[in-house]
């Protein structure tokens, strides 16, 4: 099918990526000519592990192609994703203002067959209706019709319908996610939009790119607009919810003398309960959850609805960041004047996004103590990225990192921590503290190489 993604940030690249690599026949846009330039001659302009690979043999094989005319995409595809961002606002709603210009600009383009627009940004529940509404107005534009009160937007001509398609992605496995998908969720109200997203879907569902191509299709969840969109924020919510509950958990633990990881296990082989998400640590952050939990507790207030478990789960993961720097206090007492050690600043590993991390907090608490701050990180020191990061040390190598710390923290459970030479680290400190932020180095191997170890309530 001719697909058109529109904004090519996570979300959209890779969607764009990986429909081409099931056969469609993409253009993506996206109105930063650098990048489109950048993405023309074949390099990402993200870091996702897979996605280069398949990028390449799509441009090869001439199904995947870039653009900042938005008109030659609109006239090209038959599916229309908008994918751009939402970021939040200082109240903790989303700015809708790049979903409206695109949809104003679909408008504007909109001639020959029927096309269906799909919602893959995430927007605020009630926006689908909303798209189709701006979408009408660039079409009115561009007809020179004006809408008034008298002449509705309906009386435009105009065949396309609007579609919610959420995505599930996790940063650092979105290829692996798109073609392992749980489910795949199509909200709204025409039976034609929706043949046509079953049939885009259709090699997914089939599970043709699967790791396990013997699982049984992939379920569809068919609703309406609002409904789908809600399921977006819901899991987002429930899934912070749930780490927010575990790192309570281990607060709790930290008092009582428990080991969260063993409770986290024992709760975990409950079916009901599942053993995901429950890995306490210093918190979530990240582009969705913080963004989309807020959210969701705005659109609550809009609807006079106090949101009161989601705004605990926002608050239990605020004071969580600063836990790491309360066990340093127990610690190292006086704070000021002292050098810690940060191992890890993105907000998970195989990511180089630094948005909402909690390792921004934890840096702006020591500093705001009185402490030197200093840090590392494989992608950071890699990429040379310094965006936010002006209270920090950036070392190139964690032996320089532990060189002169009075304590180190693992901030992120990047896989190749597990492997340093901890013992050469301990030599190099003032005095081998280590806070394990993530509850994942191992005790025994620390505290034989010379550490004090202090886990997440263990
Ligand atoms: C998340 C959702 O998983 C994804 O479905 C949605 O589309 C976007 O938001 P992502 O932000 O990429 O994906 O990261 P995820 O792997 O879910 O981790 C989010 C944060 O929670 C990270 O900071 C991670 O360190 C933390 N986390 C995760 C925990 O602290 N404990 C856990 O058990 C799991």
């Amino acid at each position: 099918m001719r697909v058109c993604v529109i904004g090519t940030g996570y979300v959209g690249l890779v969607t764009g990526v990986c429909l081409s690599h099931l056969g469609h026949d993409v253009i993506c846009v996206d109105n930063n000519e650098e990048k489109v330039k950048l993405m023309q001659s074949g390099q990402t302009p993200i870091f996702e592990p897979g996605l280069s690979e398949l990028m390449h043999s799509s441009m090869e094989s001439s199904r995947l192609h870039f653009t900042t005319d938005l008109g030659k995409g609109v006239s090209h595809g038959e599916i229309l994703f908008i994918a751009v961002g939402t970021p939040p606002l200082p109240t903790g709603e989303s700015d809708t203002r790049y979903v409206e210009a695109v949809a104003k600009g679909i408008g504007e383009h909109l001639n020959g067959g029927y096309k269906v627009i799909v919602n893959k940004s995430t927007v605020p529940i009630g926006s689908g209706d909303w798209v189709r509404m701006i979408v009408l107005d660039g079409v009115a534009e561009r007809q020179q019709v004006k809408v008034t009160a008298s002449s509705s937007r309906e009386e435009i001509s105009a065949a396309f319908d609007v579609v919610s398609n959420p995505e599930f992605l996790r940063e650092g496995s979105a290829v692996y996610d798109t073609f392992n998908p749980d489910r795949i969720v199509l909200g709204g109200n025409s039976d034609r939009a929706i043949a046509m997203m079953t049939e885009l879907y259709e090699p997914l569902i089939q599970r043709q790119a699967a790791e396990d191509k013997s699982l049984p299709p992939v379920p569809l969840v068919v609703t309406d607009l609002s409904s789908a969109e809600m399921i977006k924020y819901a899991a987002n919510a429930f899934l912070a919810t749930k780490i927010s509950f575990i790192n309570e958990v281990a607060n709790i633990c930290d008092r009582v003398g428990a080991d969260v990881t063993q409770v986290a296990r024992g709760i975990g082989l409950d079916s009901r309960i599942g053993n995901k998400f429950l890995q306490a640590g210093i918190g979530w952050g990240g582009s969705c959850f913080p963004k989309d939990v807020s959210a969701l507790v705005h659109t609550a207030d809009d609807y006079n609805y106090e949101a009161q478990l989601l705004k605990s789960t926002i608050e239990v993961n605020r004071r969580q960041r600063l836990s790491a720097v309360e066990k340093l206090q127990q610690e190292l007492k006086i704070l000021k004047g002292k050098t810690v050690g940060l191992l890890g600043l993105t907000f998970k590993p195989n990511t180089d996004d630094m948005r909402d991390a909690p390792a921004l907090d934890i840096i702006a608490q020591l500093s705001r103590l009185g402490a030197k701050v200093k840090a590392y990180d494989p992608i950071v020191a890699q990429s040379g990225m310094r965006h936010g990061l002006s209270d920090v040390i950036v070392e190139t190598d964690p032996e320089r990192l532990a060189d002169g710390c009075d304590a180190l923290v693992l901030v992120t459970d990047w896989k190749e921590f597990a492997d340093l030479d901890f013992a050469k680290m301990a030599s190099l400190m003032n005095n081998p503290v280590a806070i394990d932020g993530r509850n994942f180095l191992n005790r025994d191997k620390l505290e034989s190489a010379g550490f004090r170890y202090i886990g997440i309530g263990r």
